[in-house]
């Protein structure tokens, strides 16, 4: 079976159009829609085919359409995976410490968290601080971004864009892909207050707005347990019409009854590294010039207007934007008023409760 080839992963790795995913499914043993789908809960309109991939709805609900497509509109749900990326990233760090010390309180929120594992400020403050602590801190800061990113692609043949959204963090061993990443209304960061998503549904809005998404990742090797699996998990998103129908839903290519993904094995995953890919294809912006570019600036540090991360923006080009929001460029100081004017308020540090 094409599925533990060594170009398998290099290819989903830089599918970035309609084209090139397609190419990649149509070598693989696929059972197409029409032969395999859910009707309802628990009724299905064909048999499970050993050995073959499947579309199944994302969440295991067929009727998962309608919350998905609730997002509507193209920048918070990017913003969403960006702020699963940063979680990814502080997790990580917080169950190093626990295996260190598994007595450690928790972080009480975000904030103390990545002044904890990463050792910055909030981002609006480090203009504020002297020169030489300024310096030190984005050094810092510049060092974290590198590890989570939003690349923004266009195909010119094609006119589509593709988002891509890769984090350096803690990842998913492929058998609890389905159940994290490609979940609805399950999260693992209810009774975690140094983390930000509480519904488990955030991530899962972008599905709607691209009309495939390419889905990898690998547990970071450091904080595997013993019988997780060392491969990448990876999977296809799409929405599936079902015939005489009228109520599409969202399905990924799962590659046993129970859900889960298929895997690549270590010997190909190298390459990989830790963490996660989402890569959203043909991504409606609604609007196919390179404007994109600049509003997706604009818009994410609107979004994220004060991320407790900062990130980096390939919008179009090999050179990243770093981002850390509009928060932290209006905290600037205006050096010509003389030291300790600064553009606007601080933000007050917001407890969660
Ligand atoms: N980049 C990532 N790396 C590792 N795990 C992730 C990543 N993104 C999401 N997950 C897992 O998938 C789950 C679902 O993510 P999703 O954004 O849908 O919900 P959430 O973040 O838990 O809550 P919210 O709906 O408030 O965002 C998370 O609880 C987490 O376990
Ligand atoms: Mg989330």
């Amino acid at each position: 079976m094409p599925l533990n080839t060594p170009d398998l992963l290099p290819r989903l790795l830089n599918a970035r159009t309609t084209a090139q995913t397609e190419a990649i499914m149509v070598a693989l043993p696929i059972v197409p829609p029409e032969e395999y789908q859910w009707i309802s809960a628990d009724e299905r309109s064909g048999t499970w085919q050993p050995g073959k991939l499947h579309w199944v709805p994302v969440g295991r609900d067929r009727g998962n359409g309608g919350r998905i497509k609730l997002a509507g509109e193209p920048m918070n749900p990017l913003a969403e995976r960006l702020v699963n990326g940063m979680e990814a990233l502080i997790e990580l760090e917080r169950i190093r410490e626990v295996k260190k010390d598994p007595n450690k309180p928790m972080p009480p929120n975000p904030r103390d968290a990545v002044l904890r594992y990463f050792g910055f400020p909030r981002l609006d403050q480090i203009e504020r601080l002297e020169d030489d602590e300024r310096k030190v801190k984005s050094a810092l800061a510049d060092k974290v971004r590198k590890n989570l990113s939003i690349t923004l692609d266009f195909e010119k043949k094609s006119k589509e864009f593709a988002v891509t959204v890769r984090d350096h963090g803690m990842g998913q061993a492929p058998e609890y892909v389905h159940r994290t990443l490609l979940s609805l209304g399950r999260t693992e960061k209810a009774d975690k207050p140094y983390l930000i998503g509480v519904f488990g549904q955030g991530g899962s809005s972008a599905f709607s707005i691209a009309k495939y998404s390419v889905v990898i990742a690998r547990r970071a090797p450091d904080i595997r347990k013993q019988g997780e699996g060392a491969g990448v998990g990876w999977t296809i998103v799409r929405e599936i019409q079902p015939k005489g129908r009228r109520d599409p839903y969202y399905a990924y290519l799962a590659a046993a009854e129970d859900g889960s993904v298929p895997s690549i094995d270590p010997t190909h995953a190298e390459k990989f590294g830790q963490g996660a890919q989402f890569c959203h294809i043909a991504y409606d912006f609604g609007a196919s010039d390179s404007s994109i570019a600049r509003l997706m600036y604009q818009s994410l540090n609107h979004v994220l207007f004060n991320p407790v991360m900062p990130y980096e923006l390939y919008a179009l080009k090999d050179t990243p934007d770093p981002m850390k929001g509009s928060a932290q460029r209006l905290a600037q100081r205006v050096r010509r008023f003389g030291p300790g004017v600064a553009l606007d308020k601080s933000f007050a540090q917001l407890p969660v409760v």
